[in-house]
């Protein structure tokens, strides 16, 4: 064994001879600390906690929503336990057409809306009122009129009511609908243009050519927002046609999913005009979209049949040559794939100056925010490029997933968003075959669903939903990353071709409807051949992936005599739970070096919803499970095996490098692997690896970092900063900052990520040049302007390294600014301060109406400012000064507040801090709103933080005590990096 005969303490590690004769898992946990086991002073606090809880629910009349109950562990009460209980829209009626008319009120400056809507519906169920959904909104209560169709006698109206909480309508009627009937219910309505970026909102722009403050007005319904632009059965599956007819002065021009039929000029109105435009498809109300705008509108033929427009208030046509490009590529791309033609015949692609979300798919009409549209050689570095490609291939994708099949409700959100990420990383590579595209798959997805799976306030991919925070709350990384690697696990069990017949036969089936997850198994099901049947139904073995929280861990010990494998399954956490029985169907594909297949990734045994089983794998040397991590779970082996493959590390290709960086990574920080074997990875990599792989350094630094930021302001720092600044001394002194604009996709991808890691060394050579670089643009701001890949790093080291005059002189540049891109880039530099008074007052710029910064923008304030370890504790402070100030200024819909506090752990790892962190919740318990869950994370990563702190900092000082002479040596010896691995 390697330690004992270097001194150092390894006592914890359990040999191979100790793993193979006991096969629990538990066993390869090092340095365990005796089970304290509950005390009952722990055990009277949680209850107490939760009965505090019951009786604060009880007494407001609400009811507490228990998170799924997962194996033995108690059930915890969900923290937005306490909110309303909102009802979703009875059945009895289905809206069949809308006659929708809306004129929103721009230049008058009240910023209301006018509208009439009158909808069709049909009786599925005999019934005396309509309930539908509106919200911020009046209704002109004389002008309700209902009949029966094609009549004209009306019935009468008894009551009329909203209801906050649900966010309905109801319509009381003096007779009964009857069933199978169909009437014409219509109403007239003042809406608000707010500037909360929901429902029909405005948003405003500085115009240079008048100088003047211009308006528009655009839509932003998904999820729950349709509702407050006009009265509607405001649920996915309630799919209707619709006939919209939008109001605007006769000097701006509108647009909406179908195409204009005619214009009118307005009878009431001078200078105004009616757009009337053509019936949509059956379709969902939250993908219903319409702008009134100045906007101009560049349109250009291709060879689809699909017309596609670019709105954009920028004059540069450079700007949107991107997305001119892609659009009917990605549309051809899919239209092939799916074989389904885009049913529409056009689509306006519009830059929105304020915008919530990245993107948003409306049918025939996709809005973005304009620094996710637009793509300036100039200004953008290559990561705005391949976020446009990304956002365009997602939103591209939904005009068959989630447009044309819907799903039936929030719960299976994923059923769109995994599936858009998902295809992407089909059509991205066929546009760009140089990016490797689908070398990032795992970081970019898998590993980001990581980041919310690892804990135990994770949520299943399907989840009941109902109140509108919870709805909200699913737009998170299980929806969109772990639905899209759950998918990509299914391809790879199916097979790329029973899978993709599965997916056309789906899309056949429910076009123009809603389906739900159980469907969309059924499909792939049927296309599997009798000869290839799995020993289960899809639906098995995926269900065991979409409605259960987190991940296995898959524990793998292998008899070197018998090649008998030993094969366990366990939930992985970071934090230490009591034994936790979630069990997955868990597919295994497996290589080893006699057969070397990597991309054999079809499945050739399968853990069956079992704690263990056995298996035999054939090999001499190495051996790994879980090829290309098509699985969606992480692998322990036994430390015979890790040694090998630590020490053949670079004879794999990126991919696996990445697999086995990540997992053992993993592994270390929950405690169920010795440092030893990834800081020897990483050392036999970083040293070796003369070529400096894109992705493998992503996942090394990315997986460093968290280390890092544990010790950053620990005694120990400076040894650990030595150590990484040795073995990644290659990468670190090979990449420069000579940023061309002809650099190849990877190569400025390797620079941006690599200087920046550089950089965070006072005293290296990369800071020193990034100072120069600023002085010199200081002095000569056109000639030495700063190419936008390495601007971050030049101001965010330049900003740190100086004072006050530094920082003024880059927000003040920042006022001025007119990209969009380099704004964004500023933002991000001026937390990077070291002084807390400025960044106390940066901070300040979030809630004071500071003109220069937009709200979509200010949580990247925040965001710079938690993310800096001189700043983290003032962002903390801010926060909770300033809690209910910061919920009132951005409100719920795009959850930013939440991600405000998702940014907050990453320096904590102190008792101390998560007291605070507790009592901060405590607090708040009844105003989390969309931040409950993020917090709940938080406060679990801080907890295993401490954790960490116990189980790891003492073994990696050791370690690096232990390795100082090797890595010391590293400039004479080439090869003595591997001095410990050589006594294998
Ligand atoms: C807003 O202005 C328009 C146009 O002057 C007017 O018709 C409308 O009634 C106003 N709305 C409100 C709520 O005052
Ligand atoms: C209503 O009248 C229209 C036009 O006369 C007719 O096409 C339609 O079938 C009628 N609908 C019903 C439900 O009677
Ligand atoms: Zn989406």
């Amino acid at each position: 064994m390697v330690g004992k005969a270097k001194n150092v303490d390894y006592s914890s590690v359990p040999t191979t001879a100790e793993l193979e004769s006991n096969g629990n898992q538990n066993k390869y946990t090092v340095n365990r600390k005796p089970n304290s086991g509950v005390t009952l002073s722990k055990l009277t606090l949680a209850l107490m906690a939760l009965g505090a809880l019951l009786l604060i629910a009880l007494a407001v009349g609400l009811t507490i929503l228990l998170y799924p109950h997962c194996g033995d562990a108690a059930p915890e009460a969900f923290t937005h336990a306490v909110q309303p209980v909102a009802e979703r829209l009875p059945t009895n009626l289905a809206p069949i057409h809308y006659r929708l008319q809306i004129i929103p009120f721009l230049t008058e400056k009240n910023f209301t809306t006018s509208g009439a809507v009158a909808i069709t519906f049909k009786v599925n169920k005999e019934t005396d009122k309509i309930v539908l959904n509106i919200f911020d909104m009046e209704i002109d209560k004389e002008s309700v009129k209902i009949k029966r169709i094609n009549s004209t006698d009306h019935i009468s109206v008894t009551d009329q009511q909203f209801n906050d909480v649900s966010q309905t309508y109801t319509i009381a009627l003096e007779e009964t609908l009857q069933k199978d009937d169909e009437y014409d219910v219509e109403m007239k309505f003042t809406g608000h243009l707010r500037d909360n970026m929901q429902g029909f909102y405005r948003s405003q722009y500085d115009d240079p050519k008048t100088n003047t403050q211009k308006y528009m007005a655009s839509t932003q319904f998904s999820p729950i927002d349709a509702r407050r632009a006009f009265p509607c059965f405001d649920e996915p599956s309630f799919k209707a046609k619709f006939t919209i007819s939008v109001g605007r002065p006769s000097t701006m021009s509108s647009i909406s999913n179908m195409p204009k039929r005619s214009t009118d000029t307005m009878l009431e109105k001078t200078n105004w005009e009616w757009d009337h435009y053509a019936e949509t498809p059956l379709m969902s109300t939250y993908l219903i979209a319409f702008v009134v705008s100045d906007l101009t509108a560049y349109r250009y033929n291709n060879s689809t049949k699909t017309l596609f427009t670019v709105h954009t208030r920028m004059k540069s046509a450079d700007q949107i040559k991107l997305i001119i490009d892609l659009s009917p590529k990605l549309l051809e791309y899919y239209e092939s794939y799916f074989n389904i033609k885009f049913p529409l015949p056009k689509i306006d692609l519009v830059g929105v100056p304020d915008f919530g979300f990245n993107a948003m798919e409306n049918w025939g009409l996709i809005t973005f925010r304009e620094v996710t549209m637009l793509f300036d050689e100039n200004s953008a570095t290559i990561e705005d490029k391949k976020n446009t490609v990304a956002v365009l291939a997602h939103e591209v994708a939904h005009q068959w997933f989630g447009n044309l099949v819907t799903p039936a409700w929030w719960n299976d959100l994923w059923l769109k968003e995994g599936f858009s990420n998902f295809m992407c990383s089909y059509a991205i590579p066929k546009i760009y075959p140089s990016w490797n595209y689908m070398d990032e798959f795992v970081l970019d997805e898998t590993y980001q669903a990581f980041r919310f799976d690892y804990f135990k306030s994770s949520r299943p991919i399907t989840l009941e939903v109902v109140s509108t925070d919870n709805i909200r709350q699913m737009f998170d990384s299980i929806s969109y990353s772990k639905g899209a690697s759950v998918i990509r696990m299914l391809s790879h069990i199916v097979g790329e071709n029973v899978f993709k017949q599965g997916l056309i036969q789906y899309l056949n089936q429910y076009q123009y409807s809603n389906a739900n997850h159980d469907q969309l198994w059924s499909a792939v099901e049927t296309n599997i051949k009798s000869e290839n049947k799995l020993e289960t139904t899809i639906k098995e073995v995926m269900d065991s992936w979409i409605l259960q929280a987190g991940f296995p861990v898959v524990t793998a010990v292998r008899n070197g005599t018998t090649g008998e494998v030993h094969l366990s399954q366990k939930r992985f956490l970071l934090t230490k739970e009591p034994a936790n029985k979630t069990l997955w169907w868990v597919p295994i594909s497996y290589a080893s070096d006699l057969k070397p297949h990597l991309d054999d990734t079809k499945p050739k045994l399968w853990i069956r919803n079992v704690p263990e089983i056995t298996a035999v794998i054939e090999a001499n040397h190495w051996w790994l499970l879980n090829l290309q991590q098509t699985g969606y779970y992480i692998v322990n082996y036994d430390e015979h095996n890790w040694r090998r493959l630590t020490e053949s590390i670079i004879i794999f290709p990126p991919t696996t490098r990445v697999q086995l960086i990540s997992d053992s990574m993993d592994l270390a920080r929950a405690n169920l692997l010795d440092y030893d074997i990834p800081l020897k990875m990483l050392t036999n990599l970083a040293v070796q690896d003369k070529d400096i792989s894109f992705v493998t350094h992503r996942a090394a630094l990315d997986k460093v970092s968290f280390i890092r930021n544990m010790l950053i302001s620990s005694p120990i720092y400076k040894k650990f900063e030595d150590f990484i600044f040795r073995i990644f001394d290659n990468a670190f002194t090979k990449v420069d900052f000579n940023d061309l604009p002809y650099d190849e996709y990877l190569v400025q991808r390797i620079r941006k990520l690599i200087t920046k890691w550089a950089c965070t060394k006072t005293e290296s050579k990369c800071t020193n040049t990034a100072q120069i670089l600023f002085r010199k643009w200081i002095e000569n701001p056109v000639k030495d302007k700063i190419r936008p890949n390495i601007q971050e790093v030049v101001f965010c080291t330049s900003i740190r390294e100086g004072g006050e005059t530094e920082w003024d002189l880059l927000y003040n540049y920042y006022t001025k600014s007119n990209s969009i891109y380099e704004k964004n880039i500023l933002l991000d530099s001026l937390g990077c301060s070291q002084k807390p008074w400025i960044l106390n007052r940066y901070l300040d710029f979030i809630l004071k109406n500071n003109t220069h910064i937009r709200k979509q923008d200010s949580s990247r304030v925040f965001k710079s400012v938690a993310n800096n370890p001189v700043g983290y504790s003032l962002a903390f402070t801010y926060l909770r000064s300033n809690w209910k100030q910061l919920n009132n200024h951005f409100g719920s819909a795009f959850s930013i507040v939440s991600k405000m506090v998702a940014e907050l752990p990453n320096y904590m790892n102190t008792r101390f801090q998560l007291a605070e962190l507790e009592s901060f919740k405590n607090a708040n318990i009844n105003d989390l709103g969309t931040s409950s869950q993020s917090l709940d994370r938080v406060i679990e990563t801080v907890k295993s933080n401490i954790e960490w702190m116990d189980h790891s900092y003492n073994s990696i000082d050791k370690w690096l005590s232990d390795q100082a002479q090797y890595y010391g040596l590293r400039k004479t010896t080439k090869n003595s990096l591997n001095g410990p691995n050589t006594e294998l």
